[in-house]
């Protein structure tokens, strides 16, 4: 059979011109996500200063001697960053921590009687805004940090299916 190059031409000439369109597509989506990450993230800082920073410290580093109790049982704030534990849990566990507060959130995953001094959020931020600070929390981590938080929230995910 003898090659018809008219049509070869065309051919390659379509796959090329679908390739760079996709290329393009993909670029233009990946800056729109970076761009919407990136507003939420700068809304969640904001949150972050006006709801959370007064405990949890301006630069996310805790209260003084976070890991021991204090006379009540109860401990002080941890840090959100590194030196934290926040990084340890899962979305869903750091979502119902904010929202519903330590001792019901707890009481959640069957830990009742817990003295916990973090307070419910329910009343005063939305459920986006609780995503957002979120998200701005985990934007001060280490990618090493983030990718480790982000295989547990998976794995647990995973598991309540
Ligand atoms: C009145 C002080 C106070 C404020 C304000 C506060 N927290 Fe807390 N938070 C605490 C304390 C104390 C703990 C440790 C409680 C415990 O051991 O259960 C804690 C724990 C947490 C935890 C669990 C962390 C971990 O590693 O176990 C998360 C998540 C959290 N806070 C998020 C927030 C966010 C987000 C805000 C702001 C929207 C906020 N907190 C505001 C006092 C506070």
């Amino acid at each position: 059979m003898k090659l018809n190059l008219r049509y070869a031409k065309y051919i390659a000439l379509a796959v090329t011109a679908s390739i760079i369109l996709s290329a393009v597509g993909l670029l233009i989506f990946a800056s729109y996500e970076t761009k919407k990450h990136l507003a939420q993230t700068t809304a969640g800082s904001k949150l972050y200063s006006q709801n959370c920073a007064s405990c949890h410290g301006v630069n996310l580093e805790g209260q003084p001697n976070w890991r021991e109790r204090k006379s009540d049982g109860s401990l002080p704030a941890p840090p959100h960053n590194e030196d934290g534990h926040t990084w340890h849990h899962s979305d869903q566990l750091l979502f119902d921590y904010t929202k519903l507060g330590g001792s019901a959130a707890l009481a959640l995953s069957g830990v009742t009687g817990f003295n916990s001094g973090m307070p419910a959020f329910a009343e005063v931020l939305s459920d986006s805004e609780i995503i957002s600070v979120l998200e701005f929390i985990k934007s001060t981590w280490p990618e090493r940090a983030k990718i480790s938080q982000q295989e547990r929230s998976k794995a647990e995910e995973e598991a309540s299916k």
